[in-house]
C-alpha cells in the first residue's frame, strides 16, 4: 500500500499515519519527524531546517524531495506519507520519481479540520521525544500528567507549537500545500475525510477507505 494523508496542521496526520503504520504493517514517513530527528542528531540538514520550522514557514523543496525520495525507496512493504508532499513542485518531483521507480500512490486522503479546531489540537499536543507517542491534554492524555505511557519519559512540546507559530503554520498551508489537493484532484479521487471528531471515529473511516486497499475485511480486528 502507497497512501498519501495530506491535510492542515493538527489534523491528525501523525495521528492516523501510526495507527494505518500499525493496521497494514507499511512505514510512516513523516517529514516533519525525519526534519526533528535530523536537528536533534545536529546533521547539516537538520542545521538548515530549523529556521523554517521555528518560523512556521516550509523547508526549501529541494532538501525535502531528496530526504523523502530516499526514505520511499527504503519502504519496500508500502508507506503512508505524512507532511509530503507539500507544495505542487513536491507533488509533481514525487509524481516524476515513482513513474520511474515504475510504481505510484495507491490512494490519496484530505483530513479536512477547522481552524479553531487546528489551534486548539496544536497549543494542546505533546509528544514524547523518545519514542515519538503523540498526546494531547485533554482530548488523549496520558495516564500520568505529562508523562509518556509506553516508556515514562517526561513530555514536551514542540517548538513551533505555540499559538503565534501555529497561525503562521495555517497561512502556510493555505497558501502553499492547499494547492496540492487541486494538483491531485485534477489527476485522481481525493478522499475528502471529515476529521473534526474524534480519532477512533475518524480511524473508522480511514479505514473503511483503506481496508479494500489491503485485502482487509471490514470486520477483521473486531473494530476500526
Ligand atoms: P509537520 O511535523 O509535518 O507538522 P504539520 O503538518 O504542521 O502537522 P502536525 O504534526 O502539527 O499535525 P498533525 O496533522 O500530524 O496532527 P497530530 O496527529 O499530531 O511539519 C513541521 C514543520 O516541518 C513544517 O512547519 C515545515 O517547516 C517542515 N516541513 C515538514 N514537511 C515539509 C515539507 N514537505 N516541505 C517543507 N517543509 C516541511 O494531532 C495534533 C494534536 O491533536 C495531537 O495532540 C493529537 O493528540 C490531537 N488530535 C489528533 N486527532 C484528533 C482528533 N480526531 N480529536 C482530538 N484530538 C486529536
Amino acid at each position: 500500500m502507497r497512501a498519501v494523508l495530506l491535510g492542515a496542521p493538527g489534523a491528525g496526520k501523525g495521528t492516523h499515519c501510526k495507527r494505518i503504520a500499525e493496521r497494514y504493517g507499511v512505514a510512516h514517513l513523516s517529514s516533519g519527524d525525519i526534519l526533528r530527528r535530523e536537528r536533534a542528531e545536529g546533521t547539516e540538514l537538520g542545521k538548515k531546517a530549523q529556521g523554517y520550522m521555528d518560523a512556521g514557514a516550509l523547508v526549501p523543496d529541494d532538501l525535502i524531495v531528496e530526504m523523502m525520495t530516499k526514505a520511499i525507496q527504503q519502504a519496500p512493504t508500502g508507506y503512508v506519507l505524512d507532511g509530503f508532499p507539500r507544495t505542487v513542485n513536491q507533488a509533481e518531483v514525487l509524481d516524476k520519481a515513482l513513474v520511474a521507480q515504475k510504481t505510484g500512490i495507491d490512494m490519496v486522503l484530505d483530513l479536512r479540520v477547522s481552524d479553531g479546531v487546528v489551534v486548539e489540537r496544536i497549543t494542546g499536543r505533546r509528544s514524547c521525544p523518545k519514542c515519538g507517542c503523540v498526546y494531547h491534554v485533554k482530548n488523549m492524555p496520558p495516564k500520568v500528567a505529562d508523562v509518556c505511557d509506553r516508556d515514562g519519559t517526561p513530555l514536551v512540546q514542540r517548538p513551533d507549537d505555540t499559538e503565534k507559530v501555529v497561525r503562521n503554520r495555517l497561512e502556510t498551508y493555505y497558501r502553499q500545500t492547499e494547492p496540492v489537493v487541486d494538483y491531485y484532484k485534477a489527476r485522481r479521487t481525493v478522499h475528502d475525510i471529515e476529521a473534526d471528531g474524534d480519532p477512533d471515529t475518524v480511524a473508522a473511516v480511514i479505514f473503511q477507505k483503506l481496508d479494500p486497499l489491503a485485502g482487509k475485511k471490514k470486520s477483521r480486528r473486531g473494530k476500526a
